[in-house]
């Protein structure tokens, strides 16, 4: 209550102070406060609208006692439903100055003086580009706020909320869309003090500010899994809340589906828990419907013994000419033995990469995973059945792989390893049904399209990868009490087509996406003129331009509207975030 009490007068102080007027600052005993602090908006004239603000708010340099008639938010809170309504007027007539992410930034200053970082500190500096995968992602937020608890973030939405900032949050920040976990106006959350990773019995704490590293790493500690990201450097929340493909997807669906528990924290302040029991509309929304709910502080995953460790590595295909036995054996995996052995999986993407000195390479660069259920020997091989086409396909190939009985977590440390930041990245993808012949084609045509074309500019390196799922996986989110993604229908093993491309000069950036929206709209239509399309987008290689949330279909679609409606009356991560996937039609 005395907190709040300060927000309300950060944002008198802001406004009073910016309009000359001599505030009381007599009352503000915070020392970060001497009316010297930089809030980014100088080169905005905002004469008028804070006139306007003065008018609306009857903010004049005096503080009222705004006394509230129905109270918002938590019990004792001084936001009433009176001011936001005149606040939301407001915002509606003067949006895109940025003056609000100013105010939002002056009082989270004032309340968080240490973990609220404005335009050319260190801080910022550290905080900002630094949490952002591909360099196509930077922005210049008004400030970065870095909380430490979900309190901080309770907080924080609550001034948001009052000053109608727009902001966003990062997480791991591999999303390769501009603007999709960041803002140019407002305030940057940043969730990397989040941190902790609590294992407890048949199921870990894991804090919305870890990557999947080191969560696998405390994991192995103790020869326990859970599922997650394949590479180490993904952060755990946006890919989670998107889906998330594991290395045990074919046996326990998506990464989400495996989640016991959600920590949110809603757009009006409150913390709460959605699982099984307690808000179970919101804990199914949040498998797959990504940032539009709130903010998500810690997500609880369940735990399995890792007894025997893992076998798995990397293979990597030279031979150009074996890519047609590849496909027969990627397809045999695909629509048989990811669904005879569903404690395997098989990453299987081709990658072209420019090497200085050495030139163009092609390469089939692919993953094979299998869990064990007792030690190998010769009558339980490391690949099993499922995955011995692929791992026996050149016997030179298998030889220099780094195939190995492992502890789980160490593959995905093994993969992200090769994960640069800072590159130019576009990812994109799309949805086929299992298809031996289109699998190729589809290969064929990226080469064509790309290759001869893009294949010489600095830093370029592209990749297509074919990732099953199968109804195994399905099954398994069902079972768990569904998710969000609609594809329960499934009869069949489909197929998520991923489009993964870098490089290093911004001046390429036009070329290469306008080659690759070519290339996405000549694929699908190929995979239509084959009878194998499936509209599915999954989320987190989705394009932007691409709708995943509305692929999921009018069921589920119906269902993430009524739980925004419920849980976010007030539109706040519908209209106050401009980026990421939204849920269409709301
Ligand atoms: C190298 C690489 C490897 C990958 N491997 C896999 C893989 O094995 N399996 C797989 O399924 N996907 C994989 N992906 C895709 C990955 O799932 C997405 O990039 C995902 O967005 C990463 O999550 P993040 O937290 O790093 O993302 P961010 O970019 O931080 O966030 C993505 C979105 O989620 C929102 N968000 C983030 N945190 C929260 C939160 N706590 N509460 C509410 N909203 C939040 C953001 O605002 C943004 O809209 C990979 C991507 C890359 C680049
Ligand atoms: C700012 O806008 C006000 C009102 O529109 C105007 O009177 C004033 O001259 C402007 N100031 C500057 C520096 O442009
Ligand atoms: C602030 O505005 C109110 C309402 O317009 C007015 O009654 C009051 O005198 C003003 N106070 C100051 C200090 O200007
Ligand atoms: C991995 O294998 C062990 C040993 O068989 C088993 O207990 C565990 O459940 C498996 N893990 C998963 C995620 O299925
Ligand atoms: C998509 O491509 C990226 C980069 O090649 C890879 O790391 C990721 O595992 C692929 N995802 C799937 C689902 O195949």
């Amino acid at each position: 209550m005395v907190r709040l009490s300060i927000i309300a007068l950060g944002l008198l102080y802001a406004l009073s102070n910016t309009l000359g007027v001599v505030a009381d600052t007599a009352t503000l005993t915070d020392p970060a406060i001497d009316g010297t602090i930089s809030v980014g908006f100088s080169n905005v004239n905002i004469t008028a609208i804070l006139a306007e603000a003065e008018k609306e708010l009857g903010v004049n340099g005096t503080v009222t006692d705004n006394l509230p008639d129905d109270s918002y938010g938590a019990p004792g809170t001084t936001i009433t439903t009176r001011d936001l309504e005149k606040l939301q007027e407001l915002r509606k007539r003067t949006s895109g100055t940025g003056i609000f992410g100013a105010i939002a930034c002056l009082s989270l200053k004032l309340l968080f003086s240490s973990k609220t970082a404005t335009v050319g500190t260190p801080n910022y500096n550290a905080w900002n580009n630094p949490s952002f995968w591909s360099a196509t992602t930077y922005m210049t937020p008004t400030c970065v706020f870095r909380p430490t608890s979900a309190l901080d973030v309770s907080l924080a939405l609550r001034v948001i909320l009052l000053t109608q900032a727009d902001f966003n949050v990062v997480g791991g920040g591999h999303s390769a869309i501009k603007g999709w976990a960041n803002t140019e106006d407002g305030v940057l959350i940043v969730l990397s003090g989040l941190t902790g990773v609590n294992i407890k019995t048949g199921y870990v704490e894991v804090g919305a500010g870890e990557r999947w590293g080191n969560v696998f790493t405390e994991l192995d500690k103790k020869k326990l899994m859970a599922l997650g990201g394949r590479m180490s450097t993904v952060g755990v929340p946006g890919l989670v809340l998107g889906g998330g493909i594991s290395y045990l997807t074919n046996q326990h669906g998506f990464v989400a589906d495996q989640v016991e528990n959600f920590q949110v924290v809603l757009a009006n302040g409150y913390v709460v828990s959605a699982n099984k029991y307690l808000n179970p509309d919101l804990f199914r929304a949040l498998k797959g419907g990504s940032s539009n709910f709130g903010i998500v502080t810690r997500i609880d995953l369940r735990t399995w013994p890792c007894p025997h460790g893992v076998y798995s590595g990397q293979l990597y295909f030279n031979d150009r000419s074996e890519y047609p036995k590849i496909f027969d054996a990627v397809y045999n995996y695909h629509t048989v033995g990811a669904l005879s052995d569903t404690q395997t999986h098989l990453i299987s993407a081709f990658v072209y990469v420019q090497i200085p000195g050495i030139g163009g390479l092609h390469m089939g660069a692919f993953t094979a995973f299998r869990n064990l259920s007792a030690p190998i020997s010769a009558t339980n091989p490391g690949p099993g059945t499922a995955l011995a086409e692929i791992v026996h396909l050149n016997p030179t190939v298998r030889d220099a792989s780094t195939l190995q009985v492992r502890p789980y977590g160490t593959q995905a440390i093994e993969l992200g390893a090769g994960d640069a930041p800072g590159l130019r990245q576009d990812m994109r993808d799309f949805s086929v049904y299992a298809n031996r012949a289109l699998y190729e084609e589809l290969f064929l045509l990226w080469e064509s399209v790309m290759i001869p074309k893009h294949g010489n500019k600095a830093g370029f390196m592209g990749t297509i990868a074919f990732q099953p799922i199968t109804t195994t996986a399905v099954a398994a989110g069902v079972a768990r009490g569904g998710n969000s993604l609609g594809l329960e229908g499934n009869t069949k093993t489909m197929a998520i087509i991923n489009l993964t491309h870098q490089w290093a000069d911004p001046k390429d950036d036009t070329e290469i996406l306008k080659s690759l929206d070519e290339l996405l709209g000549l694929a699908i239509a190929l995979a239509k003129a084959k009878n194998s399309y499936h509209p599915y987008y999954y989320l987190n290689y989705a394009r932007k331009q691409d709708n995943p949330i509305g692929s999921y279909g009018t069921a589920a679609v119906n269902r993430l509207k009524g739980v925004s409606r419920f849980y976010d009356p007030c539109r706040v991560f519908q209209d106050r975030v401009s980026g990421g996937f939204k849920i269409p039609g709301l």
